[in-house]
């Protein structure tokens, strides 16, 4: 389902709320990632807490393509093959997006209403999908 205007303004509206409770649930992402898919560890380096890819900046990321269109474009087809590079594969997507649903829906509780829900999971999958699309990831 397409990503629309109000979805977009749900995702803009909720981060703040997200962002206060998110810098503690940072390592329950990996946490979760791991459980769901433990296959992923061996790409991910040793420290985690110190690791590039924070769960946080994994959500400003989204943001600011959202926020920021234009650069979206450039943005996206850097990620995309940074994470090509990394070895990360089109089948990887789906449980980082399950990680990512889990972990909002346990730290912001009922503060997560559907509607959020629907919302920041569209805009992963938007994301998602162009970083697949761009780097021709399998
Ligand atoms: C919408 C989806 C995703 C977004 C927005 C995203 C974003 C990012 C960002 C911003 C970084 C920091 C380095 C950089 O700028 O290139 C990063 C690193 C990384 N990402 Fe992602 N990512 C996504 C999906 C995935 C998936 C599905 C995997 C596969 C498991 C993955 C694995 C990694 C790894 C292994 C690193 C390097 C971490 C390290 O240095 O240990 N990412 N990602």
């Amino acid at each position: 389902m397409a990503l629309t205007e109000k979805d977009i303004r749900i995702v803009q509206e909720s981060l703040p709320a997200i962002r206060a409770h998110l810098e503690p649930a940072s390592m329950k992402f990996y946490e979760n990632l791991f459980k769901i898919a433990p296959e992923l560890r061996p790409l991910f380096r040793e420290d985690l807490a110190g690791q590039g890819m924070k769960f946080f900046s994994t959500l400003n990321t989204v943001f600011d393509m959202l926020h920021e269109p234009k650069t979206a474009d450039a943005e996206m087809s850097d990620l995309a093959g940074s994470h090509a590079t990394l070895g990360v594969k089109a089948s990887h997507f789906a449980p980082m997006r399950e990680a990512l649903r889990v972990t909002l829906e346990e730290t912001l509780g009922a503060d997560f209403t559907p509607e959020m829900s629907e919302a920041w999971l569209k805009a992963y999958d938007e994301v998602a999908d162009g970083m697949i699309a761009r780097a021709h990831l399998r």
